[in-house]
């Protein structure tokens, strides 16, 4: 197995290696314990090499702008300038610098129900009020996705915010379910951030950007899930036009040098967009894992969950009458795997009653994990003590 555990237990954070007890197993935070691939980390020695690390670009390096729009027509149908790009320290630093740059405090921001912490969070944190839309995963083509929604826009709602594909519940919308999202910002006026950091690890057919049916939109775009890269906090803010991307530039700092991300993390990030076998090795690689854990889980009585489309983390689903916290702590404890709670917190409301696993790891860490839990719930005899 080639994972270096002494090293992940002294630098994987964010509840992962570094902050669980000896012998827990974190299939936590959305990281990777599969090493980055050679080429990616040969770019970063390249670029030592030369011996000078001179200030880049305030918007990004050239080759970095060149290489996300090029990934982005060559791999998810969207075609933009490579002026749209600016190259920013982490996704979660894009979204945050779109809702600083985009919201006046009161402004509204739809927000599906559930999904990753990040997008409400960010858009509080810049002043804005989060109202939850329903977001069920969609069955058919022709579903109304924004069925529940026009209720809950006012005059003072501004951006319709979406992650596709979707943390955590892993599906991410066709282009006719897109173009509905589309027709609907167009319709109450709204901007549309979507959330495109999991858009490199798609399981299915093909993955299409939301920028190919809105050219107005402001897309989020990272490394740290498909490339593993999430030390090196690199990621994208995809502007509708230049022009807007200066004024974000300038209005959040970059323009004086405040922000802006490291030329190490950008030549990384150019060397793993370029090379789409780096991808599909991974894919190849954890696809397995995460169907060995679908079938582990659903062979628990009491826990289902289903293989998702796109990400590597599944979404299982417990009693309702079960508290999440209480839960996952106990098995914490008693199984010593560690897992992500459904808390309100963490991906608003409609997340009670689930749990997410994290699958980026090797199969034998996985069999161990699975193994544990189903032991684990083989002797539970007493479900009382979970009761919420
Ligand atoms: C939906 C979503 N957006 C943004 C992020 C942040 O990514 P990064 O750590 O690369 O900034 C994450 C991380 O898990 C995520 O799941």
């Amino acid at each position: 197995m080639n994972i270096n555990f002494d090293f992940l237990k002294r630098r994987a954070f964010n509840m992962r290696w570094a902050q669980v007890e000896e012998g827990v197993i974190p299939l936590t935070a959305a990281d990777h314990d599969i090493k980055v691939h050679a080429s990616i980390l040969a770019a970063i020695q390249n670029e030592i090499q030369q011996g000078h690390l001179p200030y880049s670009p305030a918007c990004g390096l050239i080759e970095f702008q060149m290489a996300v729009a090029l990934h982005y027509q060559s791999q998810k149908s969207a075609i933009f300038s490579p002026d749209c790009v600016l190259a920013t320290n982490s996704a979660a630093s894009a979204i945050q610098h779109f809702f600083d740059y985009f919201l006046k405090e009161g402004d509204e921001v739809l927000v599906q129900n559930p999904v990753d912490f990040l997008l409400a969070h960010c858009a509080e944190r810049a002043g804005g009020k989060v109202v939850r839309i329903p977001t069920p995963i969609p069955n058919t083509e022709s579903e109304n996705i924004t069925s529940g929604w026009e209720e809950l826009v006012s005059d003072k709602t501004k951006v319709l915010a979406i992650c596709h594909p979707h943390n955590p519940l892993g599906f991410y919308y066709s282009p006719a379910q897109l173009k509905q999202i589309a027709d609907f910002a167009r319709k109450h006026q709204l901007t549309i951030l979507s959330d495109e950091v999991w858009s490199d690890v798609v399981l299915e057919s093909d993955f299409v950007s939301m920028r190919d049916v809105d050219e107005q939109c402001w897309l989020v775009y990272g490394l740290s899930k498909g490339f593993g890269l999430a030390g090196l906090r690199i990621g994208a803010l995809i502007c509708p036009s230049l022009d807007e991307r200066d004024a974000l530039a300038l209005a959040c700092g970059y323009v004086h040098t405040m922000e802006g991300a490291s030329t190490l993390s950008q030549m990384a990030a150019v060397a793993a967009m370029g090379d789409p076998q780096i991808l599909q090795h991974f894919i190849t690689q954890i696809k397995p894992v995460m169907e060995y854990a679908v079938n582990g889980i659903n062979a628990i009585s009491f826990l289902n969950t289903s293989m998702p489309s796109a990400t590597f983390v599944l979404w299982i689903q417990h009693p309702k009458e079960w508290d999440t916290e209480k839960l996952v702590d106990i098995i914490e404890k008693e199984a010593r795997v560690k897992l992500v709670p459904g808390m309100e917190r963490w991906f608003g409301p409609a997340a009670d009653g689930y749990i997410r696993m994290s699958c980026a790891t090797h199969m034998d860490i996985m069999k161990e994990a699975i193994h544990r839990l189903q032991k684990w719930a083989s002797q539970q005899k007493d479900f009382q003590r979970l009761a919420k």
